[in-house]
């Protein structure tokens, strides 16, 4: 084992982070790491801690030869990506939380890491709480991980228990999300699904070593989910949460989606509420395996920032070992989802493109079908997510191209279907 250095840590952002991590690493002493200085934009703010700790000026972290680890836990990437690249460069050591910056540029930042022989950890920045980063890059082997599903974004887990088990209104529940410090500072990052989406791009590079961006993704949030939607949920004892999915399919491609879906009480994530992160892992021959905790928060996200803090004691970094040392998964574009969609005029969903239909409803303000579309009729596509549109997943939900026909054996005559 290598010798524990000590840590002195220049830190960016005081939020609801940065203040957590304070307060967390003050109850830490032996840690042996200390907050030298830390960089905010407005000076002019009451901080709950001494007033010479600050400073607006980023060259005092970074620049500063005594000071080994940055932690940037700031929510503006373009700031976040100019300060990691700076540090690193510099020969410090990098703990971010900024998921939206990682997602950004994670391969370059893989390079930088690589070049300059520091670490870059950033446990924090999907599932918080959650050690899912570190417990994907070390523990399980590429081959071994038929599929992963996970809730990764506390806020739209929140608003939604909140709507369906304690009958508040979005509004109402969107800002108790604020108001707890769960959601981002612009909150349509979360409950448009930019953020899960951010996060799974992270998961995806340290489950499969597959690189994406979020534009290549077919992702939502919450916004279309309709009172209808939450209606059918409750009539199938089913709940919606927002899903994010990777699986690998019979060629050995990955699919993968982030959508709300119904859960239904056998699965792990049925029992998910609030904040609350879960990931369902399926492997080789462990079969199922479930994690569980706080994805949002204060001191749930300053935990992981801490413990790639103590990792770095040891001189931990993330390896990439799926994507520098084994074959890399691909993503799939061939393959169908099992949807369901509720709309207020069958004029606007594009009902030749289903493969198969099996159920349909027709109310008078909203009617629905569940079908199924290929993976190529939504991506790069918007017409499920306009014109009031709704799709949501149903559980058992990938189907592959091999199965097709017999459902189109099953399926509805599509030709009875008027609006
Ligand atoms: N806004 C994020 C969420 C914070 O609600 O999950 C944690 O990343």
């Amino acid at each position: 084992m290598g010798s524990e250095k000590t840590l002195v840590i220049g830190m960016f952002g005081f939020g609801v982070v940065g203040e957590g991590l304070y307060k967390v690493l003050k109850q830490t002493p032996s840690l042996k790491a200390s907050i030298k200085k830390v960089c905010i934009k407005n000076t002019q703010k009451k901080r709950n801690a001494p007033a010479d700790l600050f400073t607006s000026n980023p060259d005092d972290l970074l620049y500063d030869p005594e000071i080994n680890v940055i932690v940037e836990v700031i929510n503006d990437s373009a700031a976040g990506y100019e300060i990691v690249t700076t540090a690193l460069n510099n020969g410090k050591d990098v703990v971010s939380a900024s998921k939206k910056m990682l997602s950004e540029h994670l391969p370059e930042l893989i390079a930088l890491q690589e070049k300059t022989g520091k670490s870059l950890l950033y446990e924090a920045s999907a599932c918080a709480s959650i050690p899912v980063i570190r417990n994907l890059e070390e523990y399980y082997d590429n081959d071994l991980l038929h599929s992963i599903k996970a809730i990764v974004n506390g806020s739209t887990n929140f608003i939604l228990t909140k709507m369906f088990e304690e009958e508040l209104n979005f509004k109402e529940a969107l800002l108790l999300a604020q108001q707890l410090g769960f959601a981002e500072s612009d909150p349509t990052l979360d409950i448009e699904g930019f953020d899960a989406a951010n996060k799974w791009v992270l998961l995806l590079t340290h489950s499969y070593g597959i690189d994406t961006t979020i534009q290549d993704m077919l992702f939502n949030g919450i916004t279309q989910i309709s009172p209808i939607d939450a209606e059918v949920a409750q009539s199938r004892n089913q709940s919606i949460k927002l899903v994010a999915q990777a699986k690998k399919l019979q060629n050995g491609k990955v699919a993968s989606f982030l959508l709300p879906q119904f859960v239904d009480q056998a699965d792990q994530l049925y029992f998910v509420k609030n904040e609350y992160n879960g990931v369902v892992i399926e492997t080789g021959f462990a079969d199922k395996q479930f994690f569980y905790g706080k994805g949002a928060g204060s001191f749930p996200t300053a935990s992981a920032v801490l413990s790639d803090i103590a990792a770095l004691r040891y001189g931990y970094r993330y390896e990439y070992k799926k994507r520098n040392q084994q074959q890399p998964a691909e993503l799939s574009d061939s393959y169908n989802l099992r949807v369901f969609i509720s709309f207020e005029s069958l004029a606007n969903v594009p009902k030749e493109e289903f493969t198969s239909i099996e159920e349909w409803h027709s109310g008078n303000e909203r009617s629905y079908l569940i079908g199924t579309i290929p993976y190529q009729s939504l991506i790069h596509k918007d017409w499920w997510k306009t014109n009031n549109n709704s799709l949501i997943l149903m559980p058992n939900n990938i189907v592959e191209n091999s199965e097709v026909s017999e459902l189109k054996k099953m399926s509805l005559s599509l030709a009875g279907l008027d609006v």
